[in-house]
């Protein structure tokens, strides 16, 4: 396996930026999620990595080595797409072997790899069965395993599991945490589906309109956002995000400096209290919706003309109609400037790795 080294990229269709000025260092062995907005250029970067678009500015190395203008096959990339096309007329042991046979691989050490990816990736049983003859998890890993027995330097995934319904979605994160583990591959893995990405990612790089905005580890764009973009899109439900000065004047919080503009605040750090039992703490709100998920609930209130969500134990969850008082965790609490970046004040300050 090898590094991927993005240094600068642009890319341009006709006048018009798709990708501004985009560096990303991927390490060996890491599995790197990319995600962003419909449009935002995941799948023309992750094209410009396998060499399937021309760059217009920047260089691409994998291993080390410049391959910015070098042919897709010359890279030793796999690329799994959303739309996985496997030869209808051939059985699962020939569109595995397939592109093997193409490269000239002897083919023993071709029989010996097509096990060995058919076994990872629970393949025995199918071998001699035809596409047509497969659920859509199982062509799935059929693609997966076409790309692992070409070992090779990296791994890029566009949304490879965006066709299948939420179960087979799960069990197919879970093989591809497998493969990740056992094959120590770097992975550039694209996708819109925030689970996936918190799940999967060791770090996640958020794009937006051609720019990076955030890299890190799921936890650290979850709980220190670095603007108000990556505090909306990283978490499910979105982060609460209030006008600096109605949150205060709501007396949702307490004095906050002049240059605070926006208070994000997670769902799980708002607090709903029984309005007759808490007399005094917290401003009251109106319960207007509640969405019930099973174990929690999220509970939708209005207070002082702002729109809050908590989440709080299902058994606990107000009914519509009903009143609460609501206390945010001052501790908790994101504060973002007039341009939308983070201010480091509330929660305890931790230098950056
Ligand atoms: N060949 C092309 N010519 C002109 N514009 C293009 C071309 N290909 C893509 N684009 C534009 O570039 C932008 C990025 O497209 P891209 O496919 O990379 O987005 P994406 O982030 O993968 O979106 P999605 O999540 O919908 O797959 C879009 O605005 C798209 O319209
Ligand atoms: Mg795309």
């Amino acid at each position: 396996m090898a590094t991927v080294s993005i240094r600068h990229l642009g890319k341009d269709h006709g006048a018009t930026p798709v990708l501004g000025d985009v560096s990303l260092e991927v390490a060996d062995g890491e599995l790197l999620v990319l995600v962003g907005p419909s449009g935002c250029g995941k799948s023309t970067l992750l094209r410009c990595v396998a060499g399937l678009e021309t760059l217009t500015r920047g260089t691409i190395a994998v291993g080390g080595v410049d391959v910015s203008t070098a042919e897709p096959r010359d890279r030793d990339l796999a690329m799994v797409f959303q739309s996985y096309a496997l030869y209808p007329h051939l059985t699962v042991r020939e569109n595995l072997a397939f592109g093997l046979k193409m490269r000239k691989v002897a083919p023993d050490e071709i029989a010996r790899r097509v096990a060995e990816a058919g076994a990872m990736l629970g393949l025995d049983g199918l071998y001699d069965r035809k596409p047509g003859q497969l659920s859509g998890g199982q062509r799935q890993r059929v693609a997966m395993g076409r790309a692992v027995v070409r070992r090779p330097k990296a791994f890029l995934f566009d949304e490879p599991l965006s066709n299948l319904d939420a179960s087979l979605r799960g069990q197919m994160r879970v093989e591809l945490m497998r493969l990740h583990q056992k094959l120590s591959a770097t992975m550039i893995y694209v996708t819109h589906d925030q689970v996936e990405a918190m799940t999967l990612a060791d770090r996640i790089a958020v794009l937006s309109k051609g720019a990076l905005m955030q890299v890190g580890p799921p936890g650290e764009l979850y709980g220190r956002p670095a603007n108000l973009f990556v505090a909306r899109f990283i978490g499910t439900p979105e982060m609460n995000v209030l006008d600096a000065g109605l949150a205060r004047a709501a007396g949702l919080t307490g004095e906050l400096g002049p240059e605070v503009r926006h208070v994000g605040v997670r769902a799980e750090a708002v607090t709903l209290g029984r309005a007759q039992a808490v007399i005094g703490e917290g401003p009251s709100a109106l319960v207007e919706v509640v969405e019930q998920l099973g174990w929690e609930a999220l509970v939708h209130v209005t207070v002082g003309g702002l729109r809050l969500t908590a989440r709080v134990v299902a058994g606990e969850a107000p009914r519509p109609g009903d009143r609460v008082r609501v206390t945010l965790d001052e501790s908790a609490l994101h504060l973002f400037d007039a341009g939308e970046a983070r201010l480091e004040r509330a929660a305890p300050r931790r230098e950056r790795a």
